[in-house]
């Protein structure tokens, strides 16, 4: 079986890590891919946005079946490209991945299925949010703007101030381009927070171990959002009892929504939880595997991932059991001095050898191949990934092994898994 996965990150090498333990599979190629990527899988130079570009690859190298990772190209309709042109396919199509692409869809929807979210109300003029948020008076307030914003999306002001030039910048300089043409402004909640991952083909949903990712650049959730900079898995915060609340109240009843709107979701759901005071509720929906919630989430994964994709693809997933380990997982990423700014790329990576170390598996987000050198091309750069029979052996291996990669201006959080360690 030959696959091809589309995207670049840490996230696609992780998923190519897993699709190559599949002794079905005897060729991985990958777009565009990166540096670190290009010793598991052959990297094509075809951006992860190109749907056409991607269609005409998977004929041109037969794939026998198509990974769609990142979430502009399933928003942008790349899985009904490839399956109109008789691929088959993991993510969702166009009208389920926007679950993830229009928040205005999904808080209307968690709204008319009564699933819990924040209470929310959606605009589409600067001057009604700014008289609205002025009106109510209550910080910090919580404005998204409406699509895709390369996670960028969310504005927690803490004064009228600052939610006005919050609301200038989306609404009308437009920073985020189309995406702030409306806006939700919700309710600020609070509590731990939980990603799960789940599969699902729409008959069936499968939730995968969970995990907690830490979005701010510097240590103590200090600094800039970012991407992540760090996993752990499972999250301690994520009881048994907890689980079972959010299947009853959360998972089945999206699965179920998605279908009653005909926009049946097949793929990986991505559930951005926080639990709160009143249950659990739903920050956000994403309709792709996390980056990087994956990175710690399928090392632990036992079952054949193509067994998964293929069941999800037939939609016959409720016929296959999906087993995990019991260990724990850390990845703590090393990022670009600067990130999530302006950075320098090009730098060289020592300590690696074929890009990994011994002990730990290390994904590759932003690596390139320059000379023969290993050097940086991206913010996120490495996640330096371990198992261990706990969470504090996984993190003492991860951190073990992040002393002895570098590059110049490596930049790391020092306390990726320290609040779920003192949750223990
Ligand atoms: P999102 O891009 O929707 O995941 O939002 C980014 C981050 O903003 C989340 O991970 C939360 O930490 C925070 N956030 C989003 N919505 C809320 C909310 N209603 N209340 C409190 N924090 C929120
Ligand atoms: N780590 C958060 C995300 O993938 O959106």
């Amino acid at each position: 079986m030959k696959v091809l996965v589309v995207g670049g990150g840490g996230r696609e090498h992780a998923l190519i890590r897993k699709i190559k333990e599949s002794p079905r599979v005897t060729e991985i190629a990958c777009c565009p891919g990166n540096g670190g990527i290009s010793y598991d899988a052959r990297c094509y130079p075809v951006a992860a946005t190109d749907i056409d570009g991607v269609v005409a690859l998977a004929k041109e190298i037969k794939a026998d079946f198509v990974v769609v990772a990142p979430d502009d190209p399933l928003v942008a309709g790349m899985v009904d490209a490839l399956n109109d042109a008789g691929f088959a396919t993991f993510g969702p199509k166009a009208n389920a991945a926007i679950i993830e692409g229009s928040k205005v869809f999904s808080k209307n929807l968690m709204l008319k299925y009564g699933i819990p979210t924040a209470e929310y109300k959606v605009f589409d003029d600067a001057n009604e949010v700014i008289s609205y948020i002025k009106e109510k008076n209550e910080y910090p307030t919580v404005i998204k703007a409406d699509g895709l914003a390369l996670g960028k999306g969310v504005i927690i002001p803490e004064s009228f101030e600052e939610a006005q030039a919050g609301v200038r910048e989306i609404m009308q300089d437009k920073i985020f381009g189309e995406s702030g043409n409306h806006v939700v402004v919700e309710e600020f909640l609070t509590g731990p927070e939980v990603s799960v991952l789940a599969f699902t083909d729409g008959k069936c949903v499968k939730p995968m171990v969970s995990s907690m990712d830490h979005k701010r650049a510097l240590d103590n959730d200090k600094g800039l959002n970012t991407g992540g900079m760090g996993t752990v898995s499972p999250n301690p915060h994520y009881t048994e009892e907890i689980a079972a609340e959010c299947m009853e109240k959360i998972f089945i009843p999206t699965v179920n929504a998605m279908n009653a709107e005909g926009r049946t979701f097949k793929g990986c759901l991505y559930f951005g939880l926080m639990l709160t005071p009143k249950g659990p509720k739903v920050i956000e929906y994403n309709c792709r595997f996390g980056d990087p919630e994956t990175q710690v989430v399928l090392p632990r994964l036992k079952t054949d991932i193509m067994d998964i994709f293929e069941a999800i693809n037939n939609e016959t997933l409720s016929n296959l059991d999906i087993e995990w380990s019991d260990d724990a997982c850390a990845c703590v990423i090393l990022a670009s001095g600067g990130y999530p700014k302006s950075y320098k790329k090009g730098l060289e990576i020592t300590g690696l050898n074929n890009g990994q170390l011994e002990g730990v598996t290390v994904y590759h987000a932003g690596t390139a191949i320059k000379d023969g050198k290993l050097v940086t091309s991206g913010g996120r750069v490495l996640g330096v990934t371990a198992l261990g029979k706990d969470l504090k052996s996984a993190l003492e291996k991860s951190y073990a092994a992040v002393e002895k990669i570098n590059f110049d201006g490596k930049h790391f959080r020092k306390d990726i898994g320290k609040k779920a360690l003192a949750r223990r």
